[in-house]
């Protein structure tokens, strides 16, 4: 079974949990402010080591709840067991579980899974992104006056909050509209899905875009930091686009 395999099983089967307690009491607790967590999130990342360790057990791990667990390897799985928990933990159904492959470095595939519509988005490097089986394909939308854009907050944003609603106050004046989704990598997906444009959002962590940028990527999409310098999912800057739209953007985010 190779790698992008086992990441769309280990979604799938983590999916389960997520809807498994998506109507039951979810256990919220606090990692920070507005920071939760839930069983769902714990269940959830605890299945998915399991399976990457029982198949592969000399691989590294980076996952959101436990941290790096080995390191050293020349493989890397990259987790979020639940990314859009604020939105599961109210019942907003917008949420999913990621799960990316980094190899010498280089993220090699990815898969994100909504077990709430029972999408899954998947990509490797190199052959294509798709939902579902259907090939995916950034818009063609070629002008900032007719994108819908989406973004996020980030946890800390109250220690830059002048430049997070500076940043959205200008999209908003030059877009056609702009959402909040809650969930950074189903964002991504939405971007190379066609259904939305363009996003933007700091201070993501690794596991929020690692799944997401490689499928945006292969749908025909551009990822980059906000001057349109290389994107790492180890930055804090996250600037994606259907391509078209990229350096209107990115001239929105630096002037
Ligand atoms: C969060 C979501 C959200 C984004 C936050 C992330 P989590 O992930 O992706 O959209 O705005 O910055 O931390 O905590 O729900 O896995
Ligand atoms: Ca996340
Ligand atoms: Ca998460």
């Amino acid at each position: 079974m190779d790698y992008l395999e086992t990441a769309i099983d280990l979604c799938r089967a983590a999916g389960d949990i997520l809807n498994y307690y998506a109507d039951r009491d979810k256990l919220v607790e606090f990692k920070g402010h507005a920071n939760l967590v839930t069983i769902a999130d714990k269940k959830s990342e605890e299945l998915i080591i399991g399976g990457i360790l029982s198949r592969y057990p000399s691989h590294s791990i980076l996952a959101e709840e436990s941290g790096a667990t080995q390191s050293g390897a020349a493989v890397k799985w990259i987790i979020d067991p639940l990314d859009g928990t604020t939105n599961f933990a109210h019942g907003y159904p917008f949420y999913c579980v990621s799960i990316a492959v980094e190899e010498k470095g280089e993220i090699v595939c990815g898969a994100v899974y909504d077990p709430v519509r029972e999408e899954m988005f998947s990509a490797a490097r190199g052959a294509g992104a798709y939902r579902n089986g259907e090939r995916l394909k950034v818009s063609n939308v070629d002008r900032l006056s007719q994108a819908l854009l989406i973004t996020g907050f980030p946890y800390n944003f109250r220690e830059r909050l002048d430049t997070v609603i500076r940043q959205f106050g200008k999209f908003l004046v030059a877009s056609q509209a702009v959402r909040r989704g809650g969930s950074a990598a189903l964002d991504l997906c939405y971007v190379a899905s066609g259904r939305l444009d363009g996003f933007w959002e700091l201070y993501l962590q690794p596991w929020d875009t690692a799944a997401g940028h490689v499928i945006l990527e292969e749908a025909g999409g551009r990822v980059t930091d906000f001057k349109g310098g290389p994107f790492s999912i180890y930055n804090k800057e996250t600037l994606a686009s259907n391509g078209l739209l990229h350096d209107e953007m990115r001239a929105v985010l630096v002037e």
